[in-house]
């Protein structure tokens, strides 16, 4: 008798490796190193958060300071690669971001240093790319956190506490243990590829509309809308059409995405959001009422970096951004318990064929 095959499409419910960087609690609450994110986002900065899922553990403040000058140094662009940007001219900045880390230097690094530098350098290459087409200039902002200056390059604005909502967005954003981009760098990793090809299949994973794409294609409809009511009938012909709302669903959060309820609740504290939100919140409710899916981090993502004045050729690049720190974690994770991810398939197509 041949053996049942059970195909695992999409590897759902499927535990492929162990991992002590995150997960999601039995309350649903997202956990870095054992801490919930919420809790993280309203009591630690950007490069704490950063330090403790690259490194395992909160740092000391003398590590934190050698963390964070060690991000600002390492921000920099070499000139060759600016003069490469300037000829490419991309006008997607996450093509030039993959392309731009691919052409990072390798030799001679230990894949931590590497991985921390490529994280450093994201934000200069998304203010370069949009620079190269734009023509702006960057302003000099003196000491500033990461967010700050991130916050900074992307809006030509220094305003520290809009930077503030930005730099808890980020961190929400930071890590998600087995998600598409950081299993598309960790089978990379099993091959002990190094460290820029292994950064490169994540970005050009995440760029994809099921997974960090989605966030830029909300706006386009949430900021037609002139009423709760419009809201819901978007809702209710994209469901009658059986077309896919972005924003909505998740393979982990089937109840609550714990992430986009936090983000919500800062939208709150912004009087310029709430027309908008009034809008978020009449689809999130029909779309549970209807169809019991939940809004996801990209949903009000998109919505706190549009109020924050951030346009939205930038909310892919900034997921990117943060998530790289997450990468970078699996990236050591993988390597230092080592086995090539190497599934196998079950065959559908003709056997037995003569050649002719
Ligand atoms: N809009 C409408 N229906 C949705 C939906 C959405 N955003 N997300 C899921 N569904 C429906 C599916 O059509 C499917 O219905 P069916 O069982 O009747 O066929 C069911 O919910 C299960 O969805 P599925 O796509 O199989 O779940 P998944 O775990 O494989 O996929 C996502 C998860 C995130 C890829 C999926 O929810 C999605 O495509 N969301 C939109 C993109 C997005 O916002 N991505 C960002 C994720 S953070």
């Amino acid at each position: 008798m041949v053996e049942e095959i059970r195909v695992a499409k999409g590897l759902e419910g499927v535990i492929v490796d162990r991992t002590a960087i995150a997960t999601t609690d039995r309350e649903g609450n997202l956990l870095y190193r054992g801490y919930r994110v919420v809790d993280l986002a309203e009591k630690k900065d950007f490069e704490s958060v950063a330090y403790l899922v690259f490194h395992g553990k909160l740092p000391s403040m003398d590590e934190k300071v050698q963390f964070s000058e060690f991000l600002v140094k390492n921000s920099r662009l070499d000139a060759r690669v600016l003069e490469v940007m300037k000829l490419m001219k991309e006008p997607n900045i996450m093509n030039d971001l993959r392309s731009v880390v691919s052409l990072s230097p390798y030799s001679h690094k230990t894949n931590g240093e590497l991985l921390m530098e490529i994280a450093a350098k994201m934000p200069s290459i998304i203010f370069h790319s949009d620079a190269a087409i734009t023509g702006r200039k960057e302003i000099q902002v003196p000491n500033t956190t990461y967010a700050e200056r991130f916050f900074s390059l992307l809006t030509g604005n220094a305003d520290r506490k809009k930077a503030g909502y930005l730099e808890k967005l980020m961190i929400m954003y930071m890590e998600h243990e087995f998600n598409a981009s950081t299993f598309a760098l960790r089978v990379a990793a099993s091959t002990l590829a190094d460290p820029v090809s292994a950064v490169t299949a994540a970005i050009s994973t995440l760029k994809g509309p099921l997974h960090g794409g989605a966030n830029s294609e909300i706006l386009q409809y949430l900021l037609k809308f002139r009423s709760d009511d419009e809201a819901v009938s978007f809702v209710m012909d994209k469901l009658a059409r059986k077309e896919k709302i972005m924003g909505f669903g998740h393979r982990v959060y089937k109840i609550k995405d714990p992430r986009a309820q936090y983000v919500k609740s800062k939208l709150r504290t912004l009087r310029e959001a709430e027309k908008f939100l009034s809008y978020a919140e009449a689809m999130e409710n029909y779309m549970w009422e209807e169809k019991h899916i939940p809004a996801n981090l990209d949903f009000y993502g998109a919505l706190l970096m549009h109020t924050l004045g951030i346009e939205e050729k930038f909310y892919l690049p900034i997921f990117a951004a943060s998530r790289v720190f997450g990468w970078s974690a699996h990236y050591m994770e993988q390597v230092s318990d080592n086995k090539i991810i190497r599934p196998q398939s079950e065959y559908t197509g003709p056997v037995g064929l003569e050649v002719p």
